[in-house]
């Protein structure tokens, strides 16, 4: 298995670290634009193996595409991230150009990969990669939603002063502070949430996790890396190793939900094809709206990209 990783900052260094550390693929290679970087970093990271004893290979390169050739998963988290006061969409004009070229170049030398993007705004750069890979979009998607949930899982876990491991929860719709966060599907060691938490408390919650990524931003003047990095690692492995594992993925609707021509995050299976099935899930009458809410702002940040005519 061979994985290349674009953008060497702060979540592709991440996911590579990652990756190498659970030995998920026997090769990765970073590619960074800046002169030397992803070079520094895989080294470092090589150097780490002999300590954690892995024996995964990690190259980097300097915008070089050759040194990817045969790869079987690309993520791509180049792009520039959010400051305090921008939003994810604010993102669009520079980030566009960079998936949109970034995407061109990993499918010329792995026509086959399978593309996980993770740079912002998520769904309309998930899109961008799906027009520039040219590719069935059950090889082209976005990391998001295992992000999201993990932010919402760990509220929950703490305001429970439980194990994070016993709580399942689905979430959809956009990155953004439209996304929805679905309480009647989120248990804890198989019991509804809604019998453990009140509603004021749980609402709170999910208002929190909308903005979990602003929260950190205004932590840390930059986002976050460290559960990002982590929940596309977790993609990558479940690729890798076939694993089928049910998580909420940035992917294209083509009818699902009644929704066309539209990345959103929805539960899928993932496995080594890719997006082998998206699960539609039954929803009430104000899940619906939400989602709805969350696909029509989307949509909105994606008449920016058609503006940019780029394609
Ligand atoms: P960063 O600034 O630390 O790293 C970005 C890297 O991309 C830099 O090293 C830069 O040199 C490189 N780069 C820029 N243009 C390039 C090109 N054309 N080719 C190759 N490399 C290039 O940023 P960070 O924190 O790693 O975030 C990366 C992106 O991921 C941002 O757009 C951020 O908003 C997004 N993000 C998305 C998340 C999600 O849930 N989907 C979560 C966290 C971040
Ligand atoms: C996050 O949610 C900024 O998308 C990034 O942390």
């Amino acid at each position: 298995m061979k994985v290349t990783v674009v953008g060497a900052g702060n979540v592709g260094a991440t996911v590579a670290d990652v990756i190498a550390q659970r030995e998920v693929a026997n090769e990765v290679v970073i590619v960074d634009i800046k002169e030397n970087y992803a070079e520094g970093k895989a080294l470092d990271m090589w150097e780490t193996s002999p300590i954690r004893l892995s024996d995964t290979r990690l190259i980097g390169s300097t915008n070089d595409y050759s040194k990817t050739t045969g790869s079987d998963v690309v993520v791509i988290t180049s792009g520039l991230p959010r400051k305090p006061g921008m939003s994810r969409d604010d993102l669009i004009s520079t980030n566009a150009k960079i998936v949109k070229s970034v995407t061109e170049s990993v499918v010329k030398e792995s026509p086959d990969a399978i593309i996980i993007v993770v740079a912002n705004p998520l769904d309309v750069m998930s899109y961008t990669a799906y027009l520039a890979a040219k590719k069935h979009s059950s090889k082209v998607f976005g990391m998001a939603g295992i992000l999201d949930t993990a932010r919402y899982r760990s509220f929950l876990a703490e305001e429970l002063n439980v194990s994070p491991k016993d709580i399942q929860a689905l979430l959809m719709g956009g990155h953004g502070d439209t996304m929805v966060p679905l309480p009647r599907y989120t248990t804890v060691a198989g019991i509804p949430v809604t019998q453990l938490i009140d509603k004021d408390k749980l609402d709170a919650i999910v208002e929190r996790t909308k903005k979990g990524g602003g929260e950190i931003v205004k932590l840390l003047g930059t986002s976050a890396w460290y559960a990002p990095g982590e929940a596309a690692a977790q993609m990558v492995e479940a690729i890798a190793k076939d694993q089928k594992r049910i998580f909420p993925v940035c992917a294209y609707l083509d009818g699902e939900y009644g929704l066309k021509n539209v990345y959103l995050g929805v539960p899928v299976v993932l496995g080594k094809n890719g997006i082998e099935k998206i699960i539609e899930i039954e929803m009430n009458e104000t899940e619906r709206a939400d989602l709805d809410a969350s696909d029509k702002a989307v949509r909105e940040v994606m008449t920016v990209l058609d503006d940019m005519k780029l394609f």
